[in-house]
């Protein structure tokens, strides 16, 4: 079977497309012929080096949280899934007896992690995460959803942003951006977003986006949010100097959620900011799988439409994350194996 590797962490010409054994699936595991395989800025940071978690002696590496396709194969002991079965992965690893496996939420799992190989025609899983796709949700779509819907919805949760909320999301084109969008308008919230292009901030107002602001200066934006209204949620997916400013620029009582880092993995707290304002800073990773069923749900529904910037072949998987690295996208970047 072929699968598109990770073979030198450069960037997107570290990307080849290799043969490797067909995987045989174990106990409690299934086999899937992926159809669509949605990447992520956490693949990109992996190819440039700069995750903890890959280094050059775990070469050849296939990456691929987001796995949708047909099953082909079930191992022993697997209940409730057949051949055939169209499914979608949840993408999260846990250890199924730790304090948060047995309460919840099991995203906080202390021994989480996440499934990397669906870059690949067969992926080889624990048939446990996998989720049953309604007749009209499509492979493709449903490869959009885990890792950035699931982690816009569950940060939304986590601050509570309810119908009428004002939300803003600095840097609000990308696959958590505009999942927060989209979903932020579910809720019946009203946001805020940034972005350095106007032309993609214009395609997520018609996704959703009430107010965009075309900007990468802090002190423009600040300006600028501040003649919209004090948000009462930040969902903050960039950190850096984003941080200080949805600090800086949240209503008394708000709530930042951060999940990322792109901006910088250093930011300040205006430590007298917070507790007279009485603010709250969380952070939060990826979503259960339960959140995951609501939301193919919802797509099942007709009530959210993942946006799809472009999909790409298996032999083009470099030109994917070339797509991603440069920002030429709006919403998710999909590998079709
Ligand atoms: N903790 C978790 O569970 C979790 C899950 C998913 C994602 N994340 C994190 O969330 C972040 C977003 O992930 P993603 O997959 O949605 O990425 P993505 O699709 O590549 O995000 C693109 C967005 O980021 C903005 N952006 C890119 N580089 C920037 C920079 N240097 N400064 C400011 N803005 C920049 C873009 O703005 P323009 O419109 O101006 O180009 C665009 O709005 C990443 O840090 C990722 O690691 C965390
Ligand atoms: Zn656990």
């Amino acid at each position: 079977m072929k699968a598109a590797a990770f073979t030198d962490l450069i960037g997107p010409e570290g990307v080849d497309v290799i043969d490797r054994d067909e995987p045989e699936p174990g106990p409690g595991e299934a086999l899937v012929d992926v159809e669509a395989c949605a990447i992520n800025r956490h693949d990109l940071w992996i190819l440039e080096g700069d995750s903890a978690m890959v280094d050059a002696d775990d070469l050849p590496f296939v990456t691929g949280l987001d796995v949708a396709g047909v099953v082909s194969e079930i191992g022993e002991d697997v209940q409730g899934l057949e051949p055939g079965d169209r499914v979608v992965l949840c993408p999260n690893e846990t250890c199924d007896s730790c304090r948060f496996c047995r309460e919840g939420p099991e995203n906080m799992c202390e021994r989480f992690s996440l499934y990397h190989g669906g870059l690949s025609e067969t992926a080889r899983v624990t048939a446990d995460r996998l989720m049953p796709l309604p007749d009209g949700v499509d492979a493709t779509t449903a490869a959009a959803i885990p890792t950035a819907y699931m982690t816009a919805f569950h940060m939304l949760r986590r601050a509570e942003v309810g119908p009428g909320d004002l939300v803003f999301v600095p840097g609000a084109t990308g696959g958590v951006g505009v999942a927060t969008i989209q979903l932020a308008d579910i809720f019946g919230a009203r946001t805020i977003g940034t972005s350095s292009s106007a032309e993609k901030l214009e395609r997520v107002r018609d996704l959703g986006l009430d107010h965009g602001i075309e900007s990468t200066d802090i002190d423009e934006i600040r300006g600028e949010v501040e003649e919209i209204g004090a948000p009462d949620a930040v969902i903050n997916h960039l950190g850096g100097e984003f941080t200080e400013l949805g600090q800086a620029v949240m209503r008394r009582g708000g709530t930042m959620a951060i999940c990322g880092r792109t901006a910088g993995n250093e930011s300040t707290i205006d430590v007298a900011n917070l507790f007279l304002g009485h603010k709250r800073v969380v952070g939060s990773t990826m979503g259960t799988q339960d959140d995951l069923r609501r939301l193919v749900d919802l797509v099942a529904d007709g009530e959210l439409d993942p946006e799809i910037d472009e999909t790409y072949a298996l032999a083009d998987t470099d030109a994917a994350f070339a797509a991603m690295q440069d920002r030429e996208s709006v919403g998710k970047i999909v590998v079709e194996p």
